[in-house]
């Protein structure tokens, strides 16, 4: 392993004023975000949609460090007359070029209700072909739900050491590892439960990480945040948020990661930016926090599109705006005021 390189590749994609864009829709997901605009998913809507965001010069130059695609898009060309491969437009834009090599989660058996990311068979074949093709780093995401009963032991350890598995196989194969456990914000429990989980799932990844010796300066974790399920009903201050998850952070996490990128998970695009802000705003933290938002980051830019070639400018400017608005929050330098200029 080039370890000196694939630390490189992890410092890039957490350098401050920068953050990732997670355009890894799997093609079920991306039809559903398609679905809600009117919009059928046919592989060239998946392809102009994409192509946009990666030629919207201004966000990707300036607020976007890195890209994590889905394997069709990784493989896929723009719609110019010289077929430009759409990695080529993210390498052009200064970003990197990124994976999701996860095959989704299946049913648990033996735990209803829980589910066990696959993917690890063939990995690093696969981890090979996409290196070829311009992939510096992957993602794989658990998914942990809250609920009554669950998560259970089973479920949480079976995550983490998939998880660490696939790290492992990813540094091998000269490949930086997003690992992302995510503890879903779906259910109606409250915001300490969510830290009690978070604490429980980040402390048993960490130990996985370690057993299977994976380079923690080589790596960049994609966790949520501690807040309320949206079916609580509660609302949280963006202090509160910032405060119980950087508490949760420093208990678990070592200090030679060196960045931190959220999921957004299901918060509004403007939540998603205070909450990253008022962390950043706490100061003194050993790793640097920025996002890697999917929703947050996308949902202006693709319903301003609406699948309408007309509408382009408008969307790539929409972007630019989530992308700078996420920019200022990952130096703690975001201000309300300034949604209201775009
Ligand atoms: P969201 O920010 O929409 O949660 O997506 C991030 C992601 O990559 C989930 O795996």
């Amino acid at each position: 392993m080039d370890l000196p390189a694939l630390k490189q590749v992890a410092e890039k994609l957490v350098a401050p004023g920068k953050g990732i864009l997670a355009a890894d829709e799997s093609t079920g997901t991306i039809k559903k975000r398609f679905d809600a605009i009117g919009l059928q998913s046919t592989e060239t809507a998946r392809r102009d949609y994409r192509e946009m965001l990666f030629r919207a010069e201004t966000a990707m130059k300036e607020h976007i460090s890195g890209v994590i695609l889905y394997e069709e898009t990784l493989y896929q060309n723009a719609a110019d007359r010289s077929g430009t491969p759409l990695v080529e437009l993210i390498v052009r834009a200064g970003a990197v070029p990124g994976i999701k090599v996860d095959k989704g989660t299946k049913p648990l058996p033996g735990f209803p209700g829980e589910t066990i990311t696959e993917g690890l068979d063939g990995l690093g074949e696969r981890l090979d072909r996409d290196r070829e093709q311009g992939a510096r780093f992957a993602k794989w995401r658990a998914v942990i739900d809250i609920g009554a009963g669950v998560p259970t032991w089973s479920a949480v350890k079976a995550n983490a050491h998939a998880l660490a598995r696939y790290a492992a196989i990813c540094q091998a194969h000269e490949i930086v590892p997003i690992v992302e456990p995510e503890v879903l914000m779906d259910g109606d429990h409250d915001i300490e439960r969510c830290e009690a989980v978070t604490r429980w799932v980040l402390n048993t990844v960490f130990e996985e990480l370690f057993e299977q010796r994976v380079a923690l300066e080589a790596m960049v974790l994609k966790p949520n945040m501690v807040i309320a399920g949206k079916k609580s009903g509660a609302k949280n201050s963006a202090d509160e948020v910032a405060r119980r998850t950087v508490a949760v952070l420093k208990d678990c996490v070592p200090a030679s990661v060196p960045g931190i990128a959220f999921l957004s998970g299901g918060q509004s695009d403007e939540e998603a930016t205070a909450h990253l802000d008022a962390m950043n705003r706490i100061g003194s933290l050993p790793w640097n926090l920025t996002f890697s938002y999917g929703r947050a980051l996308q949902h202006a830019p693709l319903t301003t599109w609406g699948g309408k070639v007309e509408n382009v400018p408008a969307a790539q400017r929409a972007f630019a705006h989530r992308a700078r608005m996420n920019g200022l929050a990952s130096l703690g330098k975001w201000e309300g005021a300034l949604e209201k200029a775009a």
